[in-house]
């Protein structure tokens, strides 16, 4: 497994050329498509569905498919989901009525799942739920749009909860989503981050592989 995963939020790219413009950002070195699902009810902002994942499967992309729930209720897009063939999904604990559902049909259907945290949801939820979960997503602005600025305060609540996966044992993946770029990625990863996703900062830059190179090269530094 590699240390560091850097997942592009496709949330930001150019959806009248979905196919190839996942493919592209995979050619230019990302390791799995963030996939963000809103629904103008737990977000207010509206996406895209399984449909759309089971489109971008049937073109072809074989990179792992990272879905981000942003939806209430959460039970019947996983089900959507696991047949449009997501690799990972993750949801909002607060969404739900019950988490522990939530998560034992993601992993009946075969994909990793994991817990979604905004910057004041509470950690607690981590309690009965950190021995089953495959990843950790830890929302550094709050869900709805790319393009936001990077919460501060998101950078001791990853170190804490780096040390509750530490103190698991168990082999969790912490992913960071909001306002990631070039210039805090390091920082973000000394707090115990190791899956990166990225929407503007890729998408608005003419050269995805150029972003994604610097942004290695600031992990690597
Ligand atoms: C926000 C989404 C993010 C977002 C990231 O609700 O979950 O994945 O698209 O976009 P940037 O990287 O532009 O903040
Ligand atoms: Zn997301």
């Amino acid at each position: 497994t590699k240390p560091f995963l850097i997942a592009p939020s496709i949330l930001s790219a150019d959806f009248a050329r979905l196919g190839e413009e996942v493919q592209a950002v995979l050619d230019a070195g990302a390791d799995v498509v963030h996939f963000d699902v809103m629904d103008n009810h737990y977000v207010p902002n509206l996406s895209f569905g399984p449909m759309v994942c089971q489109a971008l499967k049937n073109y072809g992309i074989t990179a792992p498919i990272d879905v981000h729930l942003m939806v209430s209720p959460v039970d019947g897009m996983i089900e959507s989901f696991i047949q449009a063939g997501a690799d990972i999904i993750t949801f909002h604990p607060e969404a739900t009525q019950h988490i522990d559902r939530s998560l034992q049909l993601i992993k009946d259907g075969g994909a990793k799942c994991g817990l979604v945290f905004n910057p004041a949801t509470p950690l607690h939820y981590l309690d009965h739920t950190i021995d089953k979960i495959d990843q950790i997503l830890i929302m550094s602005v709050n869900p709805g749009f790319g393009g936001q600025k990077f919460i501060e305060s998101t950078l001791p609540k990853l170190r804490a909860v780096r040390q509750r996966i530490n103190d698991s044992g168990r082999d969790i993946r912490l992913e960071i989503d909001g306002g990631v770029n070039v210039d805090n990625i390091a920082a973000i990863a000394e707090a115990g981050a190791d899956m990166f996703v990225a929407g503007s900062a890729i998408f608005n830059q003419p050269d995805y592989r150029a972003v994604i190179d610097a942004m290695r090269n600031r992990l690597a530094a």
